[in-house]
């Protein structure tokens, strides 16, 4: 199995095409012709993400002793997710609105500390924990798999 094909990589490489998408809506601010297209992408990306995790990853990682950091994974995804909403709210603003640059600078800050966590304490474990038929699940995922509608994660279910 090459490097790219571990799990790690592939959802290391998910962080970081969102970034870039994120990054691109920036740009296009700061050029003076807001491209929201992009943003809407990477937050569709983010919020299935987000489900990969909560829904399929974590739940073995924390039967094989990863509690404590999960649940610190789980609480900064509500803070991504809430940052998020704010975004999708402002999308929703037919006058006048747009998602703001502000809110897009916090959401990559969230992302930054959040991954740089994630890459080095839960996802060395992606590769040695989860068992052949799990792994293959999540590559499946990865590849066509779907949020269910509707779905929230875990902190910011009312
Ligand atoms: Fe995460
Ligand atoms: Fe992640």
């Amino acid at each position: 199995m090459t490097e790219e094909q571990t799990l790690a990589a592939a959802l290391e490489r998910e962080h970081r095409e969102i970034d870039a998408g994120i990054q691109a809506f920036l740009a296009s601010c700061e050029n003076g012709a807001p491209e929201s297209e992009p943003l809407l992408r990477a937050m569709d990306a983010l919020r299935r993400h987000i489900y990969l995790e909560e829904a399929i990853l974590f739940p073995p990682l924390r039967d094989a002793g990863l509690f404590a950091p999960i649940l610190v994974m789980l609480r900064e995804h509500g803070e991504i997710w809430s940052t998020m909403e704010d975004l999708a709210t402002q999308l929703g603003v037919a006058h006048g609105g747009g998602p703001s640059a502000e809110r897009c600078r916090t959401l990559l800050a969230q992302l930054e500390q959040h991954n740089l966590k994630e890459e080095a304490v839960i996802y060395p474990h992606a590769d040695t924990a989860l068992s052949t038929d799990l792994d293959a699940e999540l590559h499946a995922f990865l590849a066509t798999g779907r949020m269910p509608l509707g779905w929230v994660c875990e902190q910011s279910r009312g």
